[in-house]
């Protein structure tokens, strides 16, 4: 098991570049099935859940490869099995993907529940409601989740929870549907829009991803293609919150601004200075700081509200802001596993139901601390470069999960923060 150490105090400086999103690539990577032909996907991050969707579908008879600049070419047309059980895909929560990919090319799936995070119970009834809205049978059976169709017909799905998951997995499916499909009450995150734009490269016919009213004429013969996946909107506000929780001034280029906006406009309420432009060739967002944040709310909401991926951040930087904050986590029911931790540095939260009260302390201080969850980590990681003090943090394989480099990337910085192998 590997863990950090981090020697904190430092302001970060200088410019770090955004990778591929993880929870759009998790999507597209599986959903190249449906075409049947090779795709080649650009701009993936390097991250332990791209490794393990790989191993999944090479497993699964698919011929993957690698292009000298990290591109992966997919060649789906060997898959010979529909059946993928086992600890690498329950270790997993995107795997759930495959239902609808593989529903949607071969009629019939057999895919493990997926697992996930510890955030919450994270149920997939939204996932299995629509497959059979599209004429699937569905059974959970001996820990998986068994799924077969004469034929899939499109249909009008409304989602009773606005669901990043189910609104993908559905449209992966619905593309395979003869006929017109609505999804109704979907999720609008940048991910949804960029599998919808990846599926249409391949030539289905999706429109109105980015709205709450996804319609897809389904049924259409697709093709290969070249994609290139869009930089993650979750990394680049961890770097924003790092560089404003360190007092730094840090330059984070390859982002797309709009994404953003949520994370931008609650730094600026707190009193950092944050502003965006582009060098000709990408979009950059630079965050500079030199004093305590100011306290400020935040309640998580679906995209393009705040983030329930930033609030586990966020509250790292809230530890030390003037006044008490308080957060409010509407998404996931157990998405506080970091406050003992944060608790361990000094910190002052205190949690009632799903808010949390942050009273700011004037500083943090370093300690031993283990992350329960990806984003926790990231939590924990930012509060130890902002720390007075030496930090560890176990359980490093949680961030290695959603991160792509991040100990270098932060050295770059000018963090100290070693990765030691045990
Ligand atoms: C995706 O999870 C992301 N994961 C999560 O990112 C992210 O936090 C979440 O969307 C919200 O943005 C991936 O994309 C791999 P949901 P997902 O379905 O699809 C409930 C990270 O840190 N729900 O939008 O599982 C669910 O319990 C991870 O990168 C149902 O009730 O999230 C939750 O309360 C963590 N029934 C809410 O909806 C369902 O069938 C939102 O979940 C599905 C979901």
């Amino acid at each position: 098991m590997a863990y950090y150490r981090i020697n904190g105090g430092k302001r970060l400086e200088g410019a770090v570049t955004i990778s591929g999103a993880k929870n759009a690539a998790l999507a597209i990577i599986p959903a190249v099935i449906l075409s049947g032909e090779s795709c080649l996907l650009e701009n993936l991050p390097e991250i332990e859940d791209v490794r393990i969707v790989e191993e999944i579908l090479t497993s699964m008879g698919a011929a993957i490869s690698r292009t000298p600049d990290g591109s992966m070419r997919i060649d789906p047309s060997g898959i010979n099995t529909f059946s993928v059980t086992g600890k690498m895909v329950s270790s997993m929560r995107a795997s759930y993907y495959l239902l609808g990919a593989l529903l949607g090319r071969y009629k019939k799936a057999e895919i493990a529940l997926p697992g996930g995070c510890a955030i919450g119970q994270r149920p997939i009834d939204q996932h299995i409601k629509g497959m059979r809205a599209l004429g699937a049978d569905i059974v959970i059976q001996g820990g998986s989740v068994k799924a077969r169709a004469d034929k899939l017909k499109g249909a009008e799905i409304y989602l009773d929870v606005v669901s990043v998951g189910a609104t993908i997995n559905i449209m992966l499916a619905a593309v395979a549907a003869e006929g017109q499909t609505i999804i109704a009450n979907a999720a609008k995150e940048p991910h949804v829009v960029d599998v919808a734009n990846f599926l249409n490269m391949m030539g289905a016919n999706v429109k109105g991803a980015g709205t709450d009213v996804i319609r897809i004429q389904g049924g259409r013969r697709l093709h290969g293609c070249t994609y290139a996946v869009i930089p993650d909107q979750i990394e680049a506000g961890t770097f924003m919150i790092a560089a404003a929780a360190t007092r730094g001034d840090v330059i984070i280029n390859n982002v797309i601004p709009t994404h953003l906006e949520a994370i931008s406009a609650k730094l600026m309420e707190c009193g950092v200075t944050v502003s965006e432009g582009d060098d000709g060739r990408d979009f950059f967002i630079r965050v500079s700081a030199d004093k305590r944040p100011r306290a400020v709310n935040i309640k998580t909401l679906p995209y393009p509200g705040f983030p329930t991926d930033l609030q586990q951040p966020m509250m790292a930087l809230l530890a030390t802001a003037e006044g008490n904050s308080f957060i409010m986590e509407n998404i996931f029911e157990n998405r506080f596993n970091h406050v003992p931790e944060l608790a361990k540095m000094g910190a002052s939260i205190s949690i009632s139901s799903r808010t949390a009260t942050v009273e700011g302390v004037e500083r943090l201080y370093g300690a031993p601390l283990c992350a329960s969850d990806l984003r926790a980590g990231a939590a924990l990681v930012i509060a130890a470069l902002a720390a007075e003090g030496e930090s560890t943090i176990s359980h490093i394989h949680f961030i290695d999960r959603g991160y792509e480099f991040l100990e270098q990337k932060l050295r770059a910085l000018g963090a100290d923060i070693t990765r030691i192998e045990e």
